[in-house]
């Protein structure tokens, strides 16, 4: 497969998103990423350590696709910690029609934070059904193909790869 975004591409910008955020969120009292289980796993665990301030990790689980075909989001798993209070930051592979940050939001919003922010990997621009206000950070905007790797899946394939490429057939 021939990578969309290489390995030194995703570092580099990683890297630019975690200088963003540790600017914007210093002197903030409790940071908290939440990342969508499982696709911003891998992108959550670079971001997380490119950002240089006191912060806490936690994650939701949501399922919204069915190989190609996405569907309804479900809640698959709950966060652990208590986010009252704090400012999150959501953390998420890839944003298509926004239906799954949609359903994540608001189940976020009942539990209290004093902020809410959307840090995305990706980001389909064309197809982007609602407004998202909240998604302030982007890595790439990307074309409509259906993408692997870095964490995204196809039937739970490839998120080992450590670059983002176009599935292709
Ligand atoms: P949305 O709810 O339509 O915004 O879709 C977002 C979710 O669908 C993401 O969290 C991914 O899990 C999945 N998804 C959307 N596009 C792709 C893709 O190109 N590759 C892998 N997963 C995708
Ligand atoms: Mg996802």
């Amino acid at each position: 497969m021939k990578p969309l975004l290489t390995a030194d591409q995703l570092a580099l910008r990683v890297a630019e998103l975690g200088a963003e955020i540790a600017a914007d969120y210093r002197g903030q009292p409790d940071l908290v990423l939440v990342g969508i289980l499982r696709g911003s796993l891998f992108f959550l665990a670079d971001l997380a350590r490119a950002i240089d301030l006191p912060l806490r990790v936690d994650c939701i689980g949501l399922r919204s696709y069915d190989g190609t075909v996405g569907g309804e989001p479900r809640i698959t798993a709950d966060l652990v910690n208590d986010i009252a209070g704090a400012s999150v930051i959501v953390v998420e592979d890839i944003v298509e029609r926004g239906a799954t940050l949609t359903t994540a939001l608001a189940m976020l919003r009942a539990r209290g934070p004093a902020d809410i922010a959307v840090c995305s990997l990706l980001r389909k621009p064309g197809l982007v059904r609602v407004a998202l206000p909240e998604l302030r950070y982007v890595g790439f905007d990307i074309g409509p193909k259906f993408v692997v790797g870095y964490g995204l899946d196809h039937d739970e394939l490839y998120r080992n790869l450590p670059y983002v490429g176009v599935l292709e057939g």
